[in-house]
């Protein structure tokens, strides 16, 4: 009998069985495997797939990409066409509702953000009790969760009306919350939300607002801070994303979901990239170093951070469009000797057969980090600079999950290795050794 075509027809060697899964959208649901089994005493087949490099764990229309060609769409909407046409609120509306906003829903929606930005005045509190040291980002990611305190009614995640006042909120009090983590690092009072001022520019406002009545900021920088918030601000699936969904997954109220995602984002193989290849950049401190420099990634010290990708094989087309961003921002701020660095970097790495065997392309926090620096922000702020408009992508996916009837709570399974039902050993009859560091394990 030949199977039709849209399914998979699985023979187990271990009881000669055929099963026929359908095949749907690219995938075999990992469920139609359980049936499989070696004898009736089996749990039924699973797979085992690490980091997820083969299992899609939901479905979205929210942003596609293709790693192979280095495409990358929100919406449908090509990345390079809003890079160059919208701004990030209207990205971000683009990214929580699937179509671009009208004029009138633009305005409300940017009138909306815009009167949430102000922060309850106990947080400044919250942010008294770090260390002057403190990174902004374990800082950010605290206040971020001490802001589900504030709005206890945040947990009716399935009150659209009140989700929806969360979402505002989020999106305009993560800039507040960021710089107040920068002005307490660097002991300057805080400045508050400018409610006249574009998203980017009030960013810009309570960062960098000293004595002059009203901070007016270089518009070329403001633009080239919302090009950097549009890239950043979703990428499907991603490590922090994954996590908002499984923290959400829960019902988790959404600052809390957040704050989780925004620690999965602090990690230097994620959204903490940025600040790497600028110690990076330090470190190999000139243009001669690069090739040595380069010898010792080949040589498996450590990793040329800022290049690869998990679903990129091709340039990332982010780090395309930040390149010309950087140009633009130079011509203000002047030249950073850092781009000279990275350029030769690149150069030598994108010939080199190490990278090119196994595709390893600059990706976007190659150059965010130096355009950052070259608008005078710290390097512990970069994943700061990264959170902010992933905030709106999390909470994107957030809503499709919760809108989504196929998901339930996250709980993967697992392949027990380890020993089974055993005696419990008195103290005095452990002799240490194995046992002892299996305890400690
Ligand atoms: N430098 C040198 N070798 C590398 C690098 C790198 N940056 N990235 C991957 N490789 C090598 C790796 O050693 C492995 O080689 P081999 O086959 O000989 O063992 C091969 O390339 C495949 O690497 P992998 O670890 O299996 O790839 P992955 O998909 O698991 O990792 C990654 C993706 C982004 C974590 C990794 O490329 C990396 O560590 N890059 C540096 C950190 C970085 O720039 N992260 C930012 C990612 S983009 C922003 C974001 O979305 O957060």
């Amino acid at each position: 009998m030949s199977a039709s075509k849209d399914t998979l027809t699985i023979t187990d060697n271990r009881t000669g069985k055929r099963y026929e899964v359908a095949v749907v959208d690219g995938t075999i649901r990992a469920m139609d495997l359980r049936q499989i089994k070696a004898d009736e005493e089996d749990f039924g087949l699973m797979t085992y797939d690490p980091a997820f490099m083969n299992t899609a764990s939901c479905k979205s229309a929210i942003t596609f990409i293709d790693g192979d060609k280095g495409i990358l769409e929100y919406r449908g909407y090509p990345i390079e066409q809003l890079a160059e046409q919208s701004n990030y609120l209207e990205v971000a509306y683009l990214l929580l509702h699937g179509e671009l906003p009208t004029g009138e829903e633009l305005k409300q929606w940017t009138w909306n953000v815009t009167h949430h930005t102000f922060i309850n005045e106990n947080i400044k509190k919250v942010l008294d009790g770090f260390h002057y040291n403190a990174h902004p980002m374990g800082m950010f990611e605290a206040m971020v969760a001490a802001l589900s305190t504030f709005y206890p009614e945040s947990k009716n995640i399935f009150d659209e009306e009140c989700r929806r006042k969360q979402i505002h909120r989020l999106i305009a009090k993560v800039p507040t919350v960021a710089a107040f983590a920068f002005r307490h690092r660097v002991g300057m009072q805080y400045a508050y939300p400018d409610n006249d001022l574009s998203y980017e520019a009030n960013f810009l406002n309570m960062m960098f607002k000293t004595t002059e009545l009203k901070y007016q900021p270089n518009p070329v920088l403001e633009r080239a801070l919302s090009v950097l918030f549009i890239l950043h601000a979703d990428h499907e699936q991603n490590c922090s994303t994954n996590t908002m969904r499984s923290i959400g997954s829960a019902h988790t109220d959404p600052y809390s979901c957040v704050a989780g995602a925004a620690a999965a984002l602090y990690g230097p193989l994620h959204g903490g990239a940025n600040e790497a290849v600028l110690k990076m950049l330090d470190e190999i401190g000139s243009i001669e170093r690069v090739p040595e420099y380069i010898k010792k990634v080949k040589d498996g010290e450590f990793r040329l951070m800022g290049f690869g990708h998990r679903v990129y094989k091709n340039y990332d087309p982010r780090a395309r469009i930040i390149k010309q961003v950087a140009d633009e921002v130079f011509e203000v701020t002047g030249k950073d000797p850092l781009l000279d660095i990275a350029l030769e970097l690149e150069r030598i790495a994108l010939e080199d057969e190490y990278f090119v065997k196994r595709r390893l392309y600059p990706n976007v926090d190659f150059y965010s980090g130096i355009i950052y620096r070259a608008m005078k922000l710290p390097v512990n702020m970069f994943p700061v600079m990264f959170a902010i408009p992933r905030t709106s992508g999390w909470l994107a996916q957030w809503v499709e999950m919760l809108g989504d009837a196929d998901q339930k709570i996250a709980r993967p399974r697992q392949i027990y290795l380890g020993q089974r039902t055993r005696e419990y050993v008195p103290m005095e009859k452990r002799n240490g050794g194995a046992e002892g560091q299996a305890a400690g394990g």
